[in-house]
């Protein structure tokens, strides 16, 4: 397990690839998990050797979230905006655009299909953190950073003492920017994405993919994450002089490749939810249909 003085960096198979994260663990004795979304025996280990005390979540998605429950015991935390999220399965499914892009039938399908254990893991967080405030689990100061653009609360745990910060979902990878919740922004993406570059750090750690990045590894990347919006809003703006409609705008395949957007609607409802999002910031309206005459 690599290490930077007392923080701990937990790797998942496939380079932390989605359904799985990546997690750090502050060896402290409060013993802080940061997000509990790691391969769950690489989780339980942890905690057989130092001890899950705490679990502060970045985020109410799955792959950070999922595991909490295997620490009945631990004080599980999450952002002040989105505690009120992992209330209720519904508000989960708002946020992720269920409500807006699917009929209440499918919303009821996707509310069964929810893995319990993820059910189970955001009921058990019992309270906030706060953002920007500086903690100190044993002798690692931690500051919450607010990020938002990935989620509306997003945050990124930052230590200024070790010059690390955990990047979270800016995580670099050639999918590019994920906003495509109703609420992901855009515009908060790119300046959360810039915020992180202008930090005193020098050890960048994402959340999938990549991993230990150097803070010119770090920038020179997220240059080429961030310009995968760009490359969005022109294929976009270039169907949408091709007269195409919305529903066949969501068909093409801007964010993911046609072959997935068939077979999963969860990945229909994002790739919708995405390209209302870029029309709007581009000023740009098309037809829902095409009109029969
Ligand atoms: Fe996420």
């Amino acid at each position: 397990m690599k290490r930077f003085g007392k923080i701990l960096v937990i790797e998942s198979p496939q380079n932390c690839k989605v359904p799985y994260s990546r997690s750090l663990y502050i060896d402290s004795p409060e013993g802080v998990l940061i997000d509990s979304g790691s391969e769950p025996n690489a989780l339980l280990e942890v905690d057989k050797e130092f001890g899950i005390g705490m679990i502060m979540n970045t985020h109410y998605h799955p792959d950070h979230t999922r595991y909490g429950y295997l620490f009945p015991n631990a004080d599980k935390r999450i952002n002040p905006i989105e505690f009120e999220t992992t209330i209720s399965m519904k508000n989960v499914a708002e946020e992720y655009a269920l409500l807006q892009e699917l009929g209440q039938s499918e919303l009821h399908k996707w509310l069964e299909s929810v893995p319990v254990e993820w059910e189970k893991s955001l009921r058990q967080i019992s309270g906030v953190y706060e953002y920007n405030k500086e903690y100190s689990f044993g002798e690692v100061k931690t500051i919450f950073l607010h990020t938002p653009g990935h989620t509306k609360g997003h945050t990124c745990p930052y230590f200024p003492d070790e010059g690390v910060v955990f990047t979270v979902d800016y995580e670099l990878s050639s999918f590019g920017p994920w906003y495509n919740g109703t609420d992901g922004d855009i515009d908060d993406f790119i300046k959360s994405g810039k915020k992180l570059l202008e930090l005193d750090a020098d050890i960048y750690i994402t959340g999938h993919h990549k991993g230990i990045l150097s803070k010119a590894e770090f920038t020179a990347a997220m240059e080429k994450y961030l310009s995968v919006i760009d490359k969005r809003d022109e294929k976009i703006e270039k169907y949408v002089q091709m007269g195409m409609t919305f529903e066949e705008l969501a068909t093409v395949g801007i964010f993911y490749p046609k072959r997935i957007l068939e077979q999963n609607s969860i990945y229909r409802v994002w790739e919708r939810c995405g390209i209302r999002k870029h029309l709007r910031r581009m000023g740009l309206s098309v037809p829902e249909k095409k009109e029969v005459i």
